[in-house]
């Protein structure tokens, strides 16, 4: 039985092919920052106030307008149909089952009008500004249509970053197929039985969208989609961006006071502070760390997510107290899906909820309104005596 998220890890190990749970579990080059997001959650400390009434909790909250269970969100993954198939349709259903969200990436195996539908419009959608931005603007187009309630737009994928498992795993579009890994994923028989039975694999919300890609199948269509990230998008492409969607426009990936400022100086109503998990520039610091000083340049005008490295509950009030709004998880309920399909990722994100809810009790804060540094022993935090009230 999976008691926590580490527990649907190891589930995910056994039941997935090598290659596909390091394509999750892995990062960029040393996967230092993959290790230092964790490592900085481990650092920071409660400073628990005892001799206050917890016997009513509330972790209800609203986010870029929608109305929450609990301050968890899913976090936009590429091709989740590749551990279970349709898995972005299950994710969905699941997030919206226990009153979380999921955001759907662009690159996904089921199209954001099949999910919206899933989820019954709770869903929110994250793209690129891709080089050919007819196609962006198309992408955003049938997101509205589809009745996606916020837009995600990820900054920190200039280029795709180099992830070594990837590549000795022969994880690559083409994939290389090797007698090692044909072997091992010949031997995961109910995943393989389980996807040899679903629907065909593919960048689905790519398909028909341009006449350039050579082909539906996801070798000739996703190696297009590769060739199409653009590393010369700049605050003026994110001018344009803007005009495209009116609803909640959220900047993921960012991570220092100077880029929180621009974001809401150019019309952002949110940002994620993001190291994508470490699976781009490594050695960026941990997205708990950098949390604060997002937080001041911000000053309230725009809201605040974090993700990477959110794994308990602790980790959750954790970013909370240092001024976040919501957590995404992106691994977390990837495990859970591929340990077991939609009820895996509820259960992941139950897991998470039920931890927060103790968690709470015992630091004395019973709601997410009472949270604030003076919750936290920080480093950074620690350092300020304005901080840390007299009492
Ligand atoms: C991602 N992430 C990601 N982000 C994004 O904006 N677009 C994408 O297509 C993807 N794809 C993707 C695939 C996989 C397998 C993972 C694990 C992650 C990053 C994701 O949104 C998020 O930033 C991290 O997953 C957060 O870190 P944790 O929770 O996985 O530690």
């Amino acid at each position: 039985m999976a008691i926590n998220i580490e527990d649907l890890r190891r589930l995910a190990r056994r039941r997935l092919p090598r290659a596909l749970f390091d394509f999750v579990d892995g990062g960029g080059g040393d996967e230092w920052s993959v290790r230092e997001n964790r490592a900085a959650f481990e650092r920071i400390t409660f400073r628990p106030r005892v001799l206050v009434d917890v016997s009513k909790r509330d972790m209800t909250t609203t986010v870029l307008g929608q109305k929450l269970a609990s301050p968890v969100v899913c976090a936009p993954t590429g091709m989740p149909g590749l551990l279970w198939p349709r898995g972005e349709v299950e994710a969905a259903k699941a997030a919206a089952r226990v009153g979380s969200i999921y955001t759907l990436a662009t690159r996904a195996t089921c199209s954001i009008e099949e999910v919206a539908e899933a989820a019954n419009g709770r869903v929110w959608f994250q793209v690129y500004v891709w080089q050919d931005r007819e196609l962006t603007r198309k992408l955003v187009e049938r997101a509205e249509a589809a009745g996606a309630k916020a837009m995600f737009l990820t900054v920190d994928v200039q280029v795709v970053s180099q992830r070594e498992r990837d590549l000795r795993n022969g994880f690559t579009v083409p994939p290389k197929v090797t007698l090692k890994n044909a072997t091992d994923t010949l031997r995961k028989v109910d995943w393989l039985w389980r996807m040899l039975r679903g629907p065909k694999i593919t960048d689905r919300n790519f398909l028909g969208l341009s006449t350039r890609a050579g082909g539906s199948d996801l070798v000739r269509l996703g190696g297009y989609v590769n060739s199409l990230y653009d590393p010369s998008v700049d605050w003026d492409d994110f001018r344009w961006f803007r005009s495209l969607w009116k609803g909640p426009l959220v900047i993921k990936g960012i991570t220092t006071a100077e880029d929180a400022r621009l974001a809401v100086d150019h019309g952002a109503d949110g940002v994620v502070v993001s190291n994508h998990g470490g699976r781009q520039l490594d050695y960026m610091p941990a997205s708990i760390d950098a949390l604060p000083e997002v937080v001041d340049a911000i000053g309230g005008r725009a809201e605040v997510l974090l993700d990477s490295g959110v794994r308990r509950g602790t980790d959750v009030v954790k970013a909370l107290a240092l001024g976040a709004r919501a957590c995404m998880v992106g691994r977390p309920y990837l495990w859970g899906l591929a340990s077991g399909g939609q009820p895996g990722v509820e259960r992941a994100i139950t897991i998470l909820n039920s931890e927060i809810d103790r968690t709470l009790a015992l630091v004395g804060r019973p709601t997410l309104a009472d949270l604030d540094p003076s919750a936290v022993r920080h480093a950074q935090r620690v350092a300020s005596p304005a901080a840390i009230p007299a009492v």
